[in-house]
């Protein structure tokens, strides 16, 4: 199967995937993932020698994942017993570069296609469920243990929901577990209105379809839910430290564009 295979949203996956596999590249990776690596190999074998097929530019994106994997790090390292709810997975390897403890358990939701190309690629593993499902059809939360502390990791997966599905979704994991912590992004509602237009979905097939300009009020959806804080991406340090410095050039000059810097906000809730 090549990547051509996978639709609409799900083609989103692969310049993630391919920002992550280039980042192993550098002398000194800001994430480095060898799994990125070998699933990009499989999932486009010549990826890296199409046109721009090794530009660092995505790596805002791999930021965004060491973002998600630090936060992830440190809550399961006061809950060694929590269920994690890794949403929109893609062909990611959050679980193995984690490598949580057995008493973790894990779960990783995506399209059936998708999660068809995760068996192919990726390895098996103890206390590691993979769910073939959409997320917006919220049966696939039945068979998740409950009575533990949850962590819902979702990146790059928010903006493609409408806003009551990213609301039912988020109620749903809060009204189903006693604690735990919720970690995503969204965007602002001009990226989400100009979504149609921007190349780079078109390109994909893809389009947002929800948008928020204040990311913490969607704390006030549930009682019990509370906004903790937010990660930088675009300005991270580690990207201004380790991208390659005709990279660091070009993010620079498009920090001076307004709304860039924010328009994706790493954000985390608790409840
Ligand atoms: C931008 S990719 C991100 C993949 C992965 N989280 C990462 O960061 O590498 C978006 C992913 O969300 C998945 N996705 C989008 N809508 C979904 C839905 N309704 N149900 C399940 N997965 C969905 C896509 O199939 C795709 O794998």
């Amino acid at each position: 199967m090549k990547d051509t295979e996978l639709v609409g949203v799900q083609k989103t996956l692969s310049p993630v995937l391919r920002a992550k596999a280039l980042d192993n590249r550098l002398p000194d990776p800001i994430l480095g993932d060898e799994y990125a690596e070998q699933a990009m190999r499989r999932l486009v074998p010549d990826y890296d020698t199409r046109r721009f097929g090794t530009s660092q530019m995505g790596l805002a994106a791999v930021v965004r994942a060491k973002a998600h994997d630090d936060w992830a790090r440190s809550f399961l390292a006061g809950h060694p017993d929590a269920v994690v709810l890794h949403l929109g997975c893609g062909l990611d390897a959050r679980v193995y570069r984690i490598d949580p403890p057995g008493t973790v358990d894990w779960y990783d939701l995506d399209y059936p296609s998708v999660i068809e190309l995760r068996k192919r690629f990726l390895p098996a593993r103890e206390h590691y469920t993979l769910i073939a499902s959409s997320v917006t059809d919220l049966a696939w939360l039945d068979g998740i243990p409950r009575g533990r502390p949850v962590l819902m990791i979702a990146e790059g997966l928010v903006p493609y929901l409408t806003e009551a599905a990213v609301r039912e979704l988020v109620t749903s994991v809060v009204d189903a577990f006693p604690t735990g912590r919720l970690q995503f992004e969204t965007v602002p509602v001009w990226a989400w209105r100009t979504s149609k237009w921007d190349p780079s979905l078109r390109h994909y097939d893809a389009q947002f379809h929800c948008g928020f300009n204040d990311p913490a009020a969607l704390a006030d959806w549930h009682p019990r839910l509370e906004f903790v804080d937010e990660a930088p991406m675009f300005d991270a340090p580690e990207l201004m430290a380790k991208a390659p410095a005709r990279i660091r050039r070009l993010y620079r000059f498009m920090l001076l564009l307004p709304g860039l810097k924010r328009s994706t906000r790493i954000v985390r809730f608790r409840f």
